[in-house]
């Protein structure tokens, strides 16, 4: 039999070869913005309710590409389903945001990973395995987690703050108890990224959205080194395996983070510099990113040229074109389609 090759753009990117046409999807491009999210958000029960029902799983994963054709896929789930397989107690409240069981003291620290159960997660891998089948093969499938650093801010606060302050004092005053609560997050979340690319993801993305709250040696020994140990883990048994690194707030220390890492891409906030992302980022990996999602939400001319913006900053070179964060709620619909038809009849 002979094995039929379909090549996927966003793939192509990720191995080295720059496309005309830069490969489209959005960060949390299943979601409230879209009226067929809110229809099965609702009958679902609760949020992890949700993420561990793989037919509904599936369903809301699918629901973007049926409508925009991205170029990505990436599986409905959240990053704090690994403090739920540690055992912790994690709810989301409605309209808030996650809540979980605070850790903050040495001792709990201590008997982290005494409790965790991987069972837990099969329903993702269930959800990945239906996607895959269902979904056109030029179009990659994203599996995710979140980087050590941001999962435990969660996990010690027990919500996001806006600074996440109570980890980054917890990681000051005991760093011994916070290097245990990284370690049990940098081997689970191996477990977690192998058990999804058997699955059938194609590319995993390391979500570190609170990078940017830590000075530059904190910086290093808590969202660096810990995603450089992800990468490695999964590399050791998934050689060929793809790796975005999305360190948000990173700033001028992105090119550190790329050369560590060994992340094949970057995903870069709106704030990142150009000239510094086009001199010594790309030039490594590709980068993915990194429209405001704010002149999303606002259309118009202002969209138009923050498209252009983008594009003229970095599509000279491997491109993912994406959000520099997450979509918002409010997001019109009207403007993704203006987004994605601007970027596709970009002449690079
Ligand atoms: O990108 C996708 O479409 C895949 C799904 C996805 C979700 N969360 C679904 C979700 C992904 C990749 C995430 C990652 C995630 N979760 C991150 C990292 C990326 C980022 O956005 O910073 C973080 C920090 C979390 C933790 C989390 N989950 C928070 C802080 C919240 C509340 C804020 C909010 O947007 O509501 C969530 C809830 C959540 N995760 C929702 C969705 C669709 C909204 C809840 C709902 O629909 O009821």
């Amino acid at each position: 039999m002979t094995q039929v090759r379909t090549t996927k753009p966003f793939i192509e990117v990720l191995s080295g070869r720059r496309q005309p046409v830069p490969p489209i999807w959005m960060m949390r491009q299943a979601g409230r913005y879209l009226p067929e999210y809110r229809e099965v958000r609702a009958k679902a029960g609760s949020f992890l309710d949700l993420c561990f029902t793989p037919e509904l799983a599936a369903e809301v994963t699918l629901q973007p590409i049926r409508r925009f054709s991205f170029d990505a896929a990436i599986i409905f789930s959240d990053i704090l389903v690994i403090p739920h397989a540690l055992g912790r107690e994690v709810h989301f409240e409605v309209g808030e945001g996650p809540r979980l069981r605070p850790l903050d003291t040495p001792d709990q620290a201590e008997a982290l990973g005494a409790r965790a159960d991987f069972g837990k997660l099969k329903p993702v891998y269930e959800a990945l395995r239906r996607v895959r089948r269902e979904l056109d093969p030029k179009i990659a499938l994203i599996g995710f987690c979140g980087a050590p650093w941001t999962v435990a801010t969660y996990m010690v606060a027990g919500q996001g703050t806006p600074d996440q302050a109570p980890a980054r004092i917890m990681a000051y005053r005991y760093p011994q108890a916070f290097t245990k609560i990284i370690d049990v997050l940098v081997e689970s979340s191996i477990q977690y990224l192998l058990g999804q690319l058997d699955a059938g993801a194609d590319v995993l993305q390391i979500f570190d959205t609170w990078a940017g709250v830590l000075p530059p040696r904190e910086f290093m020994r808590w969202s660096i080194e810990p995603t450089r140990r992800i990468v490695e883990g999964v590399r050791k048994k998934a050689p060929d395996a793809k790796i975005i690194g999305f360190p948000r707030g990173a700033g001028a220390l992105l090119p550190q983070y790329v050369e560590t890492t060994g992340v094949d891409a970057v995903s870069i906030d709106w704030a990142a510099e150009p000239s510094l992302i086009r001199d010594r980022v790309q030039t490594r990996v590709a980068v993915q990113g990194n429209l405001d999602p704010v002149a999303l939400i606002a259309g118009g001319a202002a969209l138009d040229q923050a498209i252009d913006d983008v594009l003229a900053n970095f599509g000279n070179g491997r491109l993912i074109f994406n959000l520099g964060h997450g979509i918002q709620p409010e997001t019109p619909i009207a403007h993704v389609d203006q987004m994605l038809k601007r970027v596709r009849a970009y002449q690079g």
